[in-house]
């Protein structure tokens, strides 16, 4: 019978290695226990009572449900018993610093997709951790390269934890009976020629013509120039979406786009765009902005957005083509403007 590591005794070896990555695996470890228990109270719906607005707005304009501050309570306070020095959440304005002299600082969205959670769509979390630098706030600053490790829990059918760590994507599947996370996949890849894409497509009209031109050629099928037909899928909901990829194949588009305040997309830089490009591209995909890669970017502000494609590193080079041969929809978005040092640096 194949044996299933839980994932604490998963981690145990690499934690043994160094004190960086006994603290990395303690902040982990730490998520995973905050996770366990937002998937119960997720699972429990309109029984938990959680489904209603908060009444309050997120420093990016979203609309906050009571699950939002429950997920980011949760998540910070489990941070708080983990070697982290500071914290940059989704819900709130600035970064929190928890205890300076920690080694290492977390990005987070406590509860990505939230507004699918009435539709019983799956949801989740996402988490980019990265080594401290000259100071705790200033850490964030530094490009995506700088993350030794992220991840993403998904609360769906199954709840799961997608963790990129040492170089490598690994998955875990929360098992019900004893509420552990168990490894249930090894190094996963990105399946390389899936043809299908993903992309908000009632956007069009306000899209560039270079992100027009790529879908306007996958839709031409087999008679187009990509010379095969494409299937298309799009959730709503990034975690879900990055899972499939892993799984399927294919690619994810959310560019910048002509209406206000899409100049630079819609997906936040910190704690979804690197975080998921750290996993696309440990597990042998890619992500872009279309002009730059994700990874080599730097926030300018905590909620700084970025475009974001994402997925097998084929499809991702052939939209980061037709981006060459158009010129940039807005100065300050699809060019890689902010891979200089910006305002907070
Ligand atoms: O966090 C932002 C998010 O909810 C993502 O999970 C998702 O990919 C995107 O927004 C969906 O955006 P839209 O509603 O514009 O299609
Ligand atoms: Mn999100």
């Amino acid at each position: 019978m194949e044996i299933r590591p839980a994932l604490h005794a998963y981690l145990e070896w690499p934690a043994q290695q160094n004190p960086m990555r006994a603290a990395t695996v303690a902040v982990i470890e730490a998520l995973a226990g905050a996770a366990i228990e937002l998937a119960r109270t997720i699972a429990a719906g309109s029984l938990a009572a959680i489904g209603g607005e908060s009444g309050g707005i997120n420093p990016d304009g979203d609309r906050q449900k009571t699950i939002d501050i429950i997920a980011d309570r949760l998540m910070r306070d489990a941070l708080r018993t983990a070697p982290v020095a500071a914290v940059v959440s989704e819900e709130m304005e600035l970064p929190e610093v928890l205890d300076a002299d920690a080694p290492l600082c977390v990005a987070i969205d406590p509860l990505d997709g939230s507004a699918n959670l009435e539709n019983n769509i799956s949801v989740g979390t996402i988490f980019s951790i990265r080594p401290k630098t000259r100071d705790a706030i200033s850490t964030f600053f530094e490009p995506g390269t700088a993350q030794n490790a992220a991840g993403c829990f998904i609360y769906g059918p199954q709840t799961v934890l997608v963790l990129a760590f040492d170089q490598c994507v690994d998955c875990f599947t929360l098992d019900p009976r004893t509420g552990e996370f168990v490894l249930t996949g090894r190094d996963l890849q990105v399946p390389p020629d899936t043809p299908e894409f993903a992309i908000n497509a009632s956007n069009r009209r306000h899209w560039s013509g270079a992100v027009r031109g790529y879908i306007d050629q996958c839709l031409a099928g087999v008679n187009g120039e990509r010379g095969q037909d494409y299937n298309m899928r799009w959730i709503g909901s990034l975690v879900a979406e990055a899972y499939r990829i892993l799984m399927r194949g294919g690619v994810f588009l959310y560019p910048a786009d002509a209406r206000q305040g899409y100049r630079e997309g819609r997906l936040r830089l910190l704690y979804e765009a690197h975080p998921i490009a750290l996993i696309m591209e440990w597990a042998g995909g890619a992500a872009s902005s279309g002009r730059a890669r994700i990874l080599e970017l730097s926030a300018r502000s905590p909620h700084q957005r970025v475009p974001l494609i994402m997925g097998s590193t084929r499809a991702v080079r052939d939209v980061d083509a037709v981006h060459l041969t158009v010129e940039p929809l807005f100065e300050s978005s699809d060019a890689p403007l902010f891979a200089r040092r910006g305002l907070f640096r």
